[in-house]
């Protein structure tokens, strides 16, 4: 479990997040949400400890993160830019990560489960944008964790490779883990998001699941609801 209490972060003068707070539960499928720059990585980077927030408190567990590290460990992370290191090729990376991790790895299985093999041995700057998405996702997975934070996660992403992407999150969902997820597929957020996070001007404008989205805009269609939820009042 996830919780966030009245989150504030500044960079500068642009106060990106403005009192958000939100609670999110094992085995379901978060859809977070919002325009360009509405502050979801900086709200994703400051469960995972990577941005220091001004003011609020995020427990994930049950536990306070502020200054703990221990945590992290529950918890898996897909970045929206993955800073590979060019130079490595595809399998130096994965067995590079398995050995810091130490912990035990599906590797063969996400190699497979992403059609990895040909790109094996080339290296990372020689990859097409979404040949390196599928590797981020492979590692992302690779590891078993009760949480999996993925940002953007269908980026430059193939048919077939999104498919599978959604398999797995399924997959996992079954197994109780918890995801949030940022994405601009709609379809995406459709076919799998068990409730939506919409954050606008630094708070949680709109929580809940597609149904209440749809009856609360009066929209069926879930891209027009979307697009409909920032011209009504906030309801958290
Ligand atoms: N490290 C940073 N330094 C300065 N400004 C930042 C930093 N990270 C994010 N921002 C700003 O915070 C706002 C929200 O960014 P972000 O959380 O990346 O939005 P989103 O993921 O919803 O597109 C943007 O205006 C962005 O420019
Ligand atoms: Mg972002």
């Amino acid at each position: 479990m996830i919780e966030v209490e009245n989150l504030h972060k500044k960079f500068g003068k642009n106060a990106v997040l403005t009192g958000l707070s939100l609670k999110v539960e094992g085995g379901g499928i978060y859809a977070v949400l919002g325009p360009n720059g509405s502050g979801k990585t900086t709200l994703i980077k400051s469960i995972l400890g990577m941005v220091v927030p001004d003011q609020g408190l995020i427990r994930v567990n049950g536990q306070p993160t502020h200054r703990k590290w221990k945590y992290r460990e529950e918890l898996s992370y897909l970045p929206q830019i993955a800073n590979f290191p060019g130079n490595l090729s595809v399998s130096e990376l994965l067995d590079m990560i398995v050995d810091l991790r130490r912990q035990p790895a599906r590797q063969q299985e996400l190699i497979a489960e992403f059609g990895l093999e040909p790109f094996l041995n080339k290296k990372l700057s020689n990859l097409s944008g979404g040949t390196r998405q599928k590797v981020n996702l492979a590692l992302t997975f690779m590891f078993d964790s009760p949480v999996y934070i993925l940002d953007e996660p269908t980026n430059g992403l193939d048919p077939a490779s999104l498919i599978r992407l959604k398999e797995r999150i399924r997959l996992e969902q079954s197994r109780g883990k918890l995801f949030l997820v940022t994405t601009h597929i709609m379809q995406f957020v459709e076919e799998l998001a068990d409730e939506v996070i919409y954050l606008l001007e630094g708070k949680i404008y709109f929580k809940g699941t597609l149904e209440a989205l749809r009856q609360r805009t009066g929209q069926n269609d879930v891209e027009h609801a979307i697009a409909a939820i920032s011209t009504q009042e906030p309801n958290a």
